[in-house]
């Protein structure tokens, strides 16, 4: 996972947004970064900085004092050990100080010493935020490579309505990992995924579909967006809700997506087909509801195109495959009839995988027959693993 083990240094600043730096420091925490938090001496006057220590459960640094934590030069120590800075909320103030490069506080120091990369979560009221002054020092900050998420419209401390709201905790938290992700692989490359499960209509109310959830289609397209990768996401229906920093091509049908995919796929370096495209459809589509009868009903099904082997060019492939038996052997069948560089395969029948499930046994196999049989994981954590073989095969055919 993108945030676990990174160290990361969260700035807290004196904004009433302060108290939501604690739900950062919490979810960074919980998803197994070390979280070193730098309080200025404005912010401890919103939270206690006893709040951080007890989230993060490491030392708290504030301007007060310090002499007695772990960082023996701290603004050095600090910096150069953080794999990302995140100032979040960052008042009006601060960002000011960061674009006139002034150090007279632990953080300013921090951010100046580092060559981590920097994120900046402005909050502030709306007519500071919109003020000319601050608009060209965020300017500044941008065009040093900070990058700067939010602030939000909405309801601000003064009461009224505005531009000014620190960035939603999960916006910040996708922006780390984003930033975190970059460099891993994928930064600059074009991947299209697709997730979700076809729909294909009978009649106007009914339809031939599956239980697929689009988890790990969606999962892939967050993680592969998190490695700094352009995505383009082609979903047919799904229950889980869709990833932001993505770009969402929507379909109902295996003919629809195999449209959407053959448009896309020019100009992409992968393609990584996680849907459940339904196998066959009604040969016809009947225009009319279809009545009740005594005597049953026979429908006549069709096949639909095959996505992946119509898909041509020089393209990284990435097959599922859902199997209920003899897993590894059918997987590789379809590797090969599909023409495919790695297929995933799992056992629908196993608990806790497949259809539904937020975790996934899966056993990838590429063209040269090496079997990897991963334990069971998060479908995050195996989109990861997919993503590590779709990086070393894009690195492959750029050598
Ligand atoms: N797939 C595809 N086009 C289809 C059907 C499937 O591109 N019309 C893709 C799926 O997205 C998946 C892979 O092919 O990545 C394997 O899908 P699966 O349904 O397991 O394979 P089938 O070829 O349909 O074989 P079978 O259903 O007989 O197991």
């Amino acid at each position: 996972m993108m945030l676990s083990n990174k160290t990361i240094v969260l700035g807290v600043t004196g904004s009433i947004a302060a108290y939501k730096a604690a739900e950062i420091a919490s979810q960074l925490t919980q998803a197994g970064a070390r979280v070193n938090v730098v309080m200025t001496r404005e912010a401890v006057e919103f939270v206690s900085p006893v709040t951080f220590r007890a989230i993060s459960g490491r030392p708290v640094v504030t301007e007060m004092f310090d002499l007695a934590s772990e960082y023996s030069i701290e603004h050095v120590s600090l910096a150069a050990a953080a794999d990302i800075v995140a100032v979040a909320p960052a008042t009006a103030n601060v960002i000011a100080k960061l674009a006139a490069g002034i150090a007279d506080d632990m953080l300013c120091c921090t951010v100046l010493a580092t060559r981590a990369p920097v994120l900046i979560a402005p909050a502030m009221e709306a007519r500071m935020y919109m003020n000319q002054v601050t608009q060209e020092n965020l300017e500044k900050l941008k065009a040093r490579g900070f990058v700067i998420v939010g602030p939000g419209a909405g309801w601000l401390a003064s009461g009224k309505e505005g531009l000014g709201r620190l960035a939603d905790t999960s916006d910040i938290i996708d922006s780390i990992c984003q930033m975190l992700g970059k460099g891993s692989g994928l930064a600059g490359k074009r991947i299209v995924v697709t997730a979700g499960g076809t729909q294909e209509p009978v009649d106007p109310v009914r339809y031939i579909g599956n239980r697929s959830s689009g988890k790990m289609g969606y999962a892939l397209a967050e993680a592969a967006r998190d490695r700094g990768a352009s995505v383009l996401l082609i979903t047919a229906p799904a229950t889980t809700t869709e990833p932001a920093g993505v770009d969402v091509t929507r379909v109902g049908t295996a003919q629809e997506m195999c449209e959407a995919v053959e448009n896309a796929t020019p100009g992409a370096d992968a393609l990584i087909m996680a849907a459940a495209v339904a196998d066959y459809r009604p040969a016809r589509k009947l225009e009319e509801k279809i009545k009740k009868t005594e005597a049953g009903l026979t429908l006549e099904l069709e096949c639909t195109p095959d996505i992946l082997s119509a898909v041509r060019g020089s393209i990284v492939r990435v097959g599922f495959a859902a199997e209920s038996s003899n897993l590894v052997e059918n997987a590789k069948e379809k590797l090969q009839r599909k023409g495919l560089d790695l297929i995933v395969a799992n056992d629908v029948t196993a608990p806790d995988s497949g259809f539904g499930a937020d975790t996934n046994r899966v056993t990838v196999i590429d063209r040269e027959g090496r079997v990897d049989s991963l334990p069971l994981l998060s479908k995050r954590q195996v989109a990861e693993k997919v993503l590590d073989r779709v990086a070393e095969l894009l690195a492959g055919a750029e050598r």
